[in-house]
């Protein structure tokens, strides 16, 4: 019997975990025809690395973003707190927090600062996220940063997400407009006079065309002001899937699925005017509307064929959740590393905290990936994948007349070996082996599956803050 649910939990597991990833990343890849749009996702897929930041009025309760305002009976929608009994009262206590929300400490140099100096390229910022609440000065609604009821409204960088995209662009970034698709504020979304049931309108949406028209029109209404309003926008980052039109493979979620067209063409037609070669990502929409895949929280296996980004937290939660725990600097390194070898971007999210900065951990972990990447980055930027991609601790990436093989250090080692083996990698010839950093040259051997190269004596030492050790081979 036990063993019967452990199965059936195992198999549900799988199954989340497979169907969640699915959606993201191993769906059909649809390649841009716009000559603009390729030339920009050849020039974002040079640039591997950038950050997520997901920063709403949710960052004061130090909870999950938007998510405990949906009504499903998901781990990730728990409402906790004085007012988690009621549902309503929650909602109502939820969105009142703009009336509370005045990051002081707002300086988005700082940030951008501190990501540049990380090695980080691009900056992919959630302008409005499922909740609604708009981190920019919209025209179409008053839920905003702006409005005169928010203590932030008088503050001289009250606009958040153009303070935010002219510091990064400052520092030389491609910027990112995150921007959800659903909006569980507005009333042509979920309409006050019904109970919400899920993450969908909680309407009919035949019943009522001329409210979903009207959803139509405020959603491309706000595009367009991200598109006009904020300088050069390099992405547009659109997350809730679950809008999308419903076709007969389209994924479900939700109680009650409906057809969510909100001409999507249309809209990337109208930003592409506005921003030429925009990048558009309309996530876990499959078709061309989608000019990357974006596998979340996740590593794909082996290399992707098409551009592709994995989005991940540096700690837990995607918003600020006080005392969350940081990945450590080796695992973020090796992510990025395997990531890159795979053929991928590696977007990495950091929350701000209600005050408008950074955990001081996260800042830590940006400084080290720094330190690695100051010396390493060569083996990162601009480079290709080369089979096999990885080889037991050894990840490769490859430029020009060169191969990086990048030897993942465990946390605990102490000593190379004295020969760091590469299966199933052959080149034709290699004249010379160095380890970025030092001049030696180094010996390699052909071995029967692949080469091997030999580290002396003198270079196995390891010390305790190397997290990984590239070795460029000219071929
Ligand atoms: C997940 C979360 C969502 C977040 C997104 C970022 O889908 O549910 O809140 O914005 O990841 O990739």
């Amino acid at each position: 019997m036990k063993k019967n649910i452990l199965i059936g939990l195992v198999i549900a597991t799988l199954f989340t975990i497979q169907t969640a990833f699915a959606q993201h990343a191993f769906q059909k890849y649809y390649p841009p025809t716009d000559t603009l749009v390729q030339k920009k996702l050849e020039w974002w897929q040079g640039i591997k690395f950038g950050l997520l930041m997901h920063w709403g009025t949710y960052s004061q309760w130090g909870i999950v973003e938007s998510w405990s305002l949906c009504p499903e009976d998901e781990v990730w929608c728990e409402r906790r707190g004085e007012f988690s009994k009621n549902y309503f009262e929650y909602k109502r206590a939820y969105e009142g927090l703009i009336k509370t929300f005045n990051p002081v400490n707002f300086d988005p140099s700082k940030w951008a600062k501190a990501a540049k100096e990380a090695g980080m390229r691009y900056v992919v910022f959630t302008t409005k996220h499922h909740d609604g609440f708009c981190m920019f000065d919209t025209k179409q609604t008053e839920y905003k940063i702006t409005s005169s009821i928010c203590p932030f409204s008088t503050n001289p960088k009250s606009n958040i997400a153009k303070e935010v995209f002219n510091a990064f662009r400052n520092e030389g970034f491609g910027i990112g407009a995150y921007f959800s698709k659903p909006d569980w504020h507005y009333p042509d979304y979920w309409d006050p006079y019904f109970p919400p049931f899920d993450r969908n309108p909680n309407y009919d949406l035949n019943k009522y065309p001329e409210k979903w028209n009207r959803y139509k029109q405020f959603t491309a209404n706000q595009i367009k002001e991200l598109m006009s309003d904020y300088g050069k926008v390099d992405i547009l980052w659109l997350d809730g899937g679950w809008v999308q039109p419903m076709t007969e493979s389209s994924p479900r979620w939700g109680r009650v699925p409906n057809h969510q067209d909100i001409d999507m063409p249309k809209i990337v037609a109208m930003s592409r005017k506005l921003q030429p070669g925009l990048i558009v990502v309309d996530r876990a929409v499959e078709g061309s509307n989608q000019n990357y895949l974006t596998p979340e929280q996740e590593l794909p296996d082996t290399l992707l064929p098409y551009p592709w980004e994995t989005c991940m937290t540096i700690a837990n939660s995607w918003s600020y959740v006080p005392n969350d725990t940081y990945k450590p600097a080796r695992q973020l390194i090796h992510l990025l590393c395997k990531i890159v070898s795979r053929g991928g971007n590696f977007l990495l999210n950091i929350g701000s905290d209600p005050n408008g900065d950074f955990d001081p951990i996260a800042y830590d972990r940006l400084k080290e990936i720094g330190k690695w990447m100051t010396l390493n980055g060569n083996a990162i930027y601009s480079t290709k994948p080369i089979f096999p991609y990885q080889a037991g601790k050894v990840v490769l990436t490859a430029k020009g007349k060169s191969v990086f093989a990048i030897y993942l250090i465990d946390e605990n080692e102490t000593e190379l070996p004295s020969l760091i083996k590469i299966d199933r990698f052959s080149v034709k010839k290699i004249k010379r082996v160095t380890i970025i950093g030092s001049n030696t040259s180094l010996k390699v051997k052909v071995l029967e599956k692949g080469i091997g190269i030999e580290i002396p004596e003198k270079h196995r030492k390891i010390g305790i803050d190397s997290y990984a050790l590239v070795f460029k081979l000219d071929i």
